[in-house]
């Protein structure tokens, strides 16, 4: 139920609002003094302040300064006489929400009321909201114990303080995305706004027109002026993802946008400044764009002032077994489940697999472990095939590659895997798994036996 504090001299008035209000489903607490209010303050929480302007004592302007100290999120609403209406629109412009003129309509005490508390749940929300973000991008959820990790992120702490242009390099899935928004919200910009524009997936003349904006008419089809995404940015920071793709027309523009820090809007003649920090992020050879005449050089420089290179998964095996972790407990958390153990077998398997999609690629198999799997073990069969089989996505390489098995310990490996796998689809029926792989039962025997299965 919401609180409110009501502060009025005048004793009728006082009960009078009191009795609507509690009618209102509010609970009220009545005073008739400044000095008592701010003794109320101190002792319980309010949502809503609302205060005679006029008071013996501390006035009600004085009231609001004392509160918004104490208690900076309550709502406050004062009351005025109609000939003092300036010194309540003066207290609006210190923070006061709203006032209302004596003699009070109630009906328009009620919604301003109702619309203070509505903002306040707003605001609680959006903090919230914020909070819950910047965790998630917090240093915590990143997780990376291995030398190339720690490298990262001590790259990462040093340039989130500063301005400078970063240039993100890495396979897809290593976490370009997600080091960028770790910088953005743990640098002064954080509580500005972090705009993302895939520059990969827009046509050329709609990438140009999302950077930069447009004016009316300077199209058929533009109806009215937009901003682009660099003036939606403005104070805080621009993420260009996939910047290798970007088309050359708009790399002269963008470079243009980088080296003299003002925009022009499609159509438009006046130059707008703007103040974006630039991350950009690319999984391409731009050096091979270079050589090859597909990306600009002064671009690439304006871009390569401090590069961070997310290195592959499997050159940071050390990484697996806590990303595994990290995602079991993501996910358990997500379904509401008390996270599931992990047995070695499955830390073995993830250790030798190649993981082309990186990061992701583990995700996704953890995630589909711990949501579709059986017990409380996460066992090597709830791995998607291709993974504990040992092939990789597009099953062209064996890549059970520890290198201090021999051959053969790997071959058995990778046979026992596929046997199993037979068995499972046809519910232990040897005939039908020896069928559906095209050996004897005979031979199917002999492996179930080989293999202790
Ligand atoms: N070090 C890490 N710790 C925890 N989660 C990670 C880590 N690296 C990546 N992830 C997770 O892996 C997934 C892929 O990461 P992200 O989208 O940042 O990769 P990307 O490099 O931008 O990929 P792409 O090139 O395909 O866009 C995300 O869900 C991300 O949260
Ligand atoms: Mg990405």
């Amino acid at each position: 139920m919401s609180k409110i504090l009501l502060v009025e001299d005048d004793q009728n008035a006082l009960e009078g609002l009191a009795h609507i209000l509690r009618d209102e489903g509010y609970a009220v607490q009545a005073v008739s003094d400044g000095e008592t209010a701010l003794e109320e303050i101190g002792q319980d929480e309010y949502n809503v302040l609302l205060t005679d302007l006029k008071l013996p004592g501390i006035d009600g302007l004085q009231l609001y300064r004392e509160i918004k100290g104490i208690s900076p999120e309550i709502a406050t609403i004062v009351v005025t006489a109609f000939g003092t209406v300036k010194t309540a629109v003066d207290a609006m412009k210190e923070g006061v929400y709203d006032y209302v003129t004596k003699p009070i309509e109630v009906d328009e005490l009620l919604i301003i009321i109702k619309n203070a508390l509505n903002r306040q749940d707003l605001l609680r929300e959006n903090i919230m909201l914020r909070d819950q973000v910047q965790k998630a991008y917090s240093f915590e959820n990143i997780i990376g114990n291995s030398g190339p990790m720690q490298d990262v992120f001590k790259k990462v702490n040093k340039v989130s303080s500063s301005n400078s242009t970063v240039l993100i390099r890495g396979e897809s899935g290593t976490g370009k995305e997600l080091i960028a928004k770790a910088i953005h919200f743990n640098s002064q910009r954080k509580d500005r706004q972090l705009v993302t524009i895939d520059c990969a997936s827009l046509p050329e003349n709609l990438l140009e027109s999302e950077l930069f904006g447009y004016e009316k008419g300077a199209f058929t089809g533009a109806f009215r002026t937009k901003m682009g995404r660099f003036e939606v940015a403005h104070g805080g920071t621009l993420f260009l993802d996939e910047i290798g793709d970007i088309p050359p027309g708009v790399q002269a523009k963008l470079l243009r946008a980088l080296e003299e820090r003002t925009i022009l809007r499609l159509g438009g003649t006046k130059d707008i400044p703007i103040d974006v920090r630039v991350i950009a992020s690319t999984h391409k050879d731009l050096e091979k764009g270079l050589r090859e005449g597909t990306f600009r050089e002064d671009l690439y420089y304006r871009l390569n002032v401090i590069p961070i290179f997310l290195p592959p998964l499997r050159d940071r095996c050390a990484d697996i077994p806590l990303l595994i972790q990290h995602f079991v407990n993501v996910y358990s958390e997500d379904t509401n489940i008390p996270p599931k153990k992990i047995s070695k077998e499955v830390i073995d398997i993830c250790m030798r697999y190649e993981w082309f999609g990186n990061v992701r690629e583990l995700e996704h198999a953890i995630e589909n472990a711990v949501v579709m799997g059986e017990g409380d073990t996460i066992l090597q069969e709830h791995l998607p095939f291709n993974i504990f089989s040992g092939t990789t996505k597009n099953g062209e390489t064996a890549t059970l590659h520890n290198s201090n098995d021999s051959y053969n310990e790997q071959m058995d490996v990778a046979e026992k895997t596929i046997i199993q796998n037979a068995l499972k689809k046809m519910d232990g029926n040897r005939t039908k798994a020896a069928k559906l792989l095209g050996i004897s039962l005979r031979t199917m025997r002999y492996k179930v036996k080989k293999y202790n299965l």
